[in-house]
């Protein structure tokens, strides 16, 4: 028989989404160019050579959208603010009619009843501070803060939760460090150096949030692989442990231990010079929570041959996977948030992202049926709410994406969204697994 499992009254059930990825709109109203509206320009970096400048058009469809979400019954609604749409150039004046955006976008949901939680950086930094290096610069860390100081002066007195960065180990090595994402610069040495720089600028954003609304609860998502090793034997341990230190904390112990991990050798020595005394203290600040990105796992075994980290990956074979070619593994979630609880104790998690691209297509009658989509959901949150009964302060749920949009490097070939956009014109359809998740929030439960 199937058992509903109930979560905790006043669950977050949300959704997420992020500026460059949805609104379009990439030179209206006196936007600046971020690197991702130059990056998708670049020749053969973008499948199909698909790029963001019209997305899903939210920048004016915002209102759609909104409606949209209250339809579902979404508690929460976590956004991004693009920095050049508000700072065209990164710091100086501020371009009104950007913050007169998020300004309606925030005012739309809390009067549909929907909480916004808002990440000021999901990836676009504005292309004028790139030229002066991005976040290879020290400078830009106090750019952040100030634009974080511009936002809060515009939103605080209506946003509670704050989230400084999306994923900045995502920014640093794919961005810095192996060229994938935009900026798109290959070398070591400047992704560790704008690994401490994005770090300094979340401690420095943290600080000013809180003096513009000493009730704002401010955290930061990080992104993590639970890493496993291949075999039981030492020497894939020794790998799986170094994985997990380059993979999960290497982000996470500065902001909630104070300090990088000690057992990364090699990562270390690009931060002589960088790390300035004070910094660590800068970046350790209480947190109010931590936002927590899981989509699949890692699975190791030492390999001598591969450098600097001598940590091979190994392809599963047999298990699930999803249409980015990601493993299934929903344990990975419970084990992750466990985990996170038992050796960080940090006062409240939030599951930010989690959710998976398949091929969906429009049926004939009109409707989208995603059964994989709402078994991996499903799955998802059964290991979410064992977490909660291990005794994980787990408050909330944000499922990856609300709407099919723009998927980086895969431009729109990959379909993450609860609902369908048909990219020709703009129809949204709720699939099967919007309708899902809207019963899944008015129970506040899931069945087994
Ligand atoms: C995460 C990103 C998000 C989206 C999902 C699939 O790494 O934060 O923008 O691309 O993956």
């Amino acid at each position: 028989m199937n058992q509903d499992l109930t979560f905790p009254e006043g669950f977050v059930w949300g959704t997420a989404t992020s500026a460059y990825q949805i609104e379009g709109a990439w030179d209206k109203d006196g936007k600046g160019l971020s690197i991702w509206d130059q990056f998708v320009r670049l020749p053969g970096r973008i499948a199909h050579g698909h790029t963001g400048d019209a997305a899903c058009d939210h920048y004016h469809r915002y209102r759609e959208d909104v409606a949209l979400m209250k339809a579902l019954g979404l508690k929460a609604y976590r956004f991004s603010v693009s920095w050049p749409r508000v700072l065209p150039n990164g710091r100086g004046p501020a371009n009104p009619l950007g913050l007169d955006f998020y300004d309606r976008l925030v005012d739309e949901l809390l009067h549909a009843g929907i909480e916004p939680f808002l990440t000021l950086y999901h990836w676009d930094l504005p292309l004028a501070l790139q030229e002066r290096e991005g976040w290879a610069n020290r400078d830009t860390a106090y750019f952040f803060a100030d634009y974080a100081a511009v936002v809060a002066g515009r939103l605080a007195d209506r946003v509670t939760f704050w989230i400084t960065h999306n994923e900045p180990w995502v920014m640093s090595w794919l961005g810095y460090g192996w060229g994938e994402h935009a900026p798109g610069l290959r070398d070591m040495r400047l992704a560790v150096t704008a690994s401490h720089h994005l770090l300094l600028s979340h401690g420095l954003a943290v600080q000013v949030l809180r003096d513009r609304n000493r009730d704002a609860q401010v955290g930061i998502t990080l992104d993590f692989n639970p890493v496993y090793p291949q075999t039981p034997s030492p020497e894939d341990q020794a790998a799986a442990q170094r994985a997990d230190g380059f993979r999960n904390r290497w982000f996470l112990e500065p902001v909630v231990v104070g300090s990088y991990p000690p057992d990364m050798g090699a990562l270390h020595a690009p931060l002589d010079g960088v790390v300035r005394p004070g910094d660590m203290a800068l970046i350790f600040q209480k947190l109010d929570f931590l936002g927590v990105n899981y989509y699949t796992r890692s699975v190791v075994r030492h390999d001598p041959t591969e450098n600097p980290l001598q940590v091979g990956h190994v392809r599963v074979e047999g298990s699930e996977r999803t249409a980015m070619d990601w493993e299934i593994f929903p344990q990975g979630l419970y084990d992750l948030l466990v985990r996170l609880h038992r050796d960080y104790r940090i006062p409240a998690l939030y599951v930010t992202e989690n959710g998976a691209a398949f091929p969906d297509s429009l049926g004939s009658g009109g409707t989208i049926n995603d059964p994989q989509r709402i078994a991996y959901l499903k799955a998802h949150l059964l290991q979410s709410h064992r977490a909660l009964q291990a005794g994980v302060p787990l408050r909330g749920y944000f499922v990856w994406t609300l709407l099919d949009n723009f998927e980086w490097t895969h431009g729109y070939t990959k379909r993450f969204g609860l609902v369908y956009v048909d990219f020709t014109n703009q129809r949204r359809i709720p699939k099967a697994s919007a309708h899902w998740y809207a019963k899944v929030i008015a129970a506040n439960a899931v069945s087994e």
